[in-house]
């Protein structure tokens, strides 16, 4: 699967506001997502204090490498590492997505209209899946 034309159009002029609003898009993410779903705040035991605030910064540089995904091949594969010591399992990816977009929305307000929304949710879920892939790879084989 590739992302639409469309969508990669959106992400990289919406890219700007996410990024410099990364910080307060994933304190807000963070927040939800514990409220919403509190046995994931188990998987983040271990995290130091500032750690999982890289969800952001990681969806920021994911979106303005949008056209050059080989460029993120490292930090996907630091990621999927970092997960796999933590335990995540692909049923969180949908938990950790509406709790992020939830937050976008909250943070850009008027500017997260429908179409900006739609196009990181399937940003979020693409490199979702690149990561879900290699998490199920590195399971199997630890
Ligand atoms: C597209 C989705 C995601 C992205 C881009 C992402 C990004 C990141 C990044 C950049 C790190 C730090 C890696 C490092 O430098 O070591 C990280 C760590 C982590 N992420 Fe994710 N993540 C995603 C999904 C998830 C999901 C679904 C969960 C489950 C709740 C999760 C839980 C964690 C945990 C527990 C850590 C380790 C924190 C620590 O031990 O310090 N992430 N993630």
């Amino acid at each position: 699967m590739s992302l639409s034309q469309e969508t990669i159009e959106i992400i990289k002029a919406t890219a700007k506001p996410v990024a410099e609003n990364a910080e307060a898009i994933t304190e807000r993410m963070y927040e939800i997502l514990f409220e919403h779903y509190p046995e994931t705040q188990l998987l983040f035991k271990d995290a130091s204090p500032d750690q999982h605030k890289k969800l952001a910064a990681a969806v920021g540089a994911y979106a303005a490498n949008i056209e050059k995904p080989e460029l993120l091949g490292a930090a996907l594969e630091k990621m999927a590492q970092s997960h796999v010591r933590a335990g995540v399992q692909p049923e969180h990816y949908p938990v950790v997505g509406v709790s992020l977009l939830t937050a976008v929305k909250e943070v850009l307000g008027e500017a997260a209209t429908d179409e900006v929304l739609s196009a990181w949710k399937e940003a979020y879920f693409f490199l979702g899946d690149l990561l879900i892939a290699r998490e199920t790879a590195l399971y199997a084989t630890a």
